[in-house]
């Protein structure tokens, strides 16, 4: 088993320092946060960890080694020099993907049949095999990743991205990925004895994750993970980990949680979602429109992904549903409004200039999340402060 291993969580763009705050929450020291990743050192616990409590990474990644590679032979022989007995089994089944930018080694199948050679000739010398592999084993999915001619190889320690966190059980029309919803909730100051309200809730997405985190349930207690495997992580290491998530969560934090949205089929999908993800009744959903929407206490908070009106035909509509919860919230001062969306006139008919704005892709498509800071009626100091990443 090695003894340190070096962990590689991806990132949508524009949430990299999110996922970094993440990884030093969970005590990791050795952190750099760049471009789409966020890299760390830590023993072999941290893959079970990772993949359990990351809220905002797409997938952990486990770096194998990178080097400099212009040409096949340099990629052959480099590949072939790294320790994959360490990680993959003698009987342990590795397809190898790719990508390729900006290098010289640009043709990506060629690259994929390379590094596979030299994995399976590294492993017969390790394993002294003369014949070929079985590969009918542990399941590990090997990456070739090269940006301007440097290589890096890693193995997904994930299996499926970690947004499917295994409660979505129905979805409308443009669900937010769950990553990103947790993001927005992490994004804003809320505390989990505060009210919490996304008025366009669509499959409940923002509220179950809002849950999710006001009671620190791990995001992965409900799912499988690629690396649980592996031989190289004892078991004693996963059971740890799903321990420690078990002794963490917070099931006796009451909570102020509601959704709601005008389309009644899809309020019936979030509470499935909710009880899919074992917070049974604990979100109050509701059919109701926005404009009738009516604060009944003070120091709430809205975080919601409204419709953004990308089509002609929606765009007044969508308009006047800003106007509307602009109209509103006025009259309630002591409330935070966090708001998604691509409409680049937001705050022309929400009525007022957000305290902060901060660029997010929702996909692929370039939103901004408008952020009103509420003026807390009466603060309480014993508050953490949320990640103001
Ligand atoms: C972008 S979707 C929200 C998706 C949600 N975040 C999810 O993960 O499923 C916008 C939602 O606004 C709802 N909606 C549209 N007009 C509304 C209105 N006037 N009042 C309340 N909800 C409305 C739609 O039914 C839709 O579910």
């Amino acid at each position: 088993m090695p003894q340190k291993v070096t962990l590689i969580a991806t990132a949508a763009m524009g949430l990299e320092a999110i996922v970094g705050k993440e990884v030093k929450a969970l005590g990791y020291e050795d952190i750099q946060v760049e471009n789409g990743r966020v890299i760390f050192t830590a023993d072999v616990s941290a893959i079970p960890r990772a993949n359990l409590w990351l809220r905002t990474a797409d997938r952990v990644k486990l770096l194998v080694g990178k080097f400099k590679a212009t040409t096949f032979d340099e990629l052959f022989e480099n590949t072939k020099a790294l320790p994959w007995e360490q990680f993959i089994s003698e009987d342990g089944e590795f397809p190898v993907v790719g990508k390729s930018v900006k290098s010289k080694l640009y043709s990506v199948p060629d690259c994929q049949s390379i590094v596979k050679k030299a994995i399976v000739e590294r492993l017969k010398q390790k394993y002294g095999i003369a014949s070929w592999l079985q590969e009918s084993g542990a399941f590990y999915r090997v990456e070739i990743a090269i940006h301007k001619d440097e290589a890096l190889l890693t193995l997904d320690t994930s299996g499926s991205g970690l947004h499917k966190r295994g409660y979505r059980v129905g979805q409308g029309e443009a669900p937010l990925k769950e990553t990103m919803a947790a993001a927005l909730v992490q994004i804003t100051n809320w505390q989990p004895d505060e009210p919490f309200v996304d008025p366009f809730c669509g499959s409940g997405t923002i509220a179950i994750e809002a849950a999710l985190i006001g009671q620190n349930i791990a995001p992965g207690f409900n799912r499988e993970f690629a690396s649980e495997g592996w031989g190289f992580i004892p078991q004693k290491v996963w059971d740890d980990a799903f321990q420690e998530a078990e002794e963490s969560a917070n099931y006796d934090q009451p909570l102020k949680i509601t959704g709601s949205d005008i389309d009644p089929d899809l309020i019936q999908i979030a509470k499935k979602n909710a009880l899919e993800a074992g917070l049974g009744d604990l979100i109050t959903w509701k059919q109701m429109q926005v404009s009738d929407f009516k604060p009944k206490e003070d120091n709430g908070y809205i975080v919601s992904n409204p419709p953004y009106g990308e089509r002609m035909n929606e765009r007044e509509e969508v308009e006047e549903m800003y106007r509307d919860l602009g109209t509103i919230m006025r009259d309630y001062p002591s409330w935070s409004v966090y708001i998604l969306t691509s409409h680049e006139g937001f705050e022309k008919f929400y009525g007022q200039k957000a305290t902060k704005k901060r660029k997010l892709f929702n996909g692929f498509i370039k939103t901004d999340y408008y952020q009103y800071f509420g003026k807390k009626i009466r603060s309480n100091p014993t508050h953490k402060k949320g990640f103001d990443a």
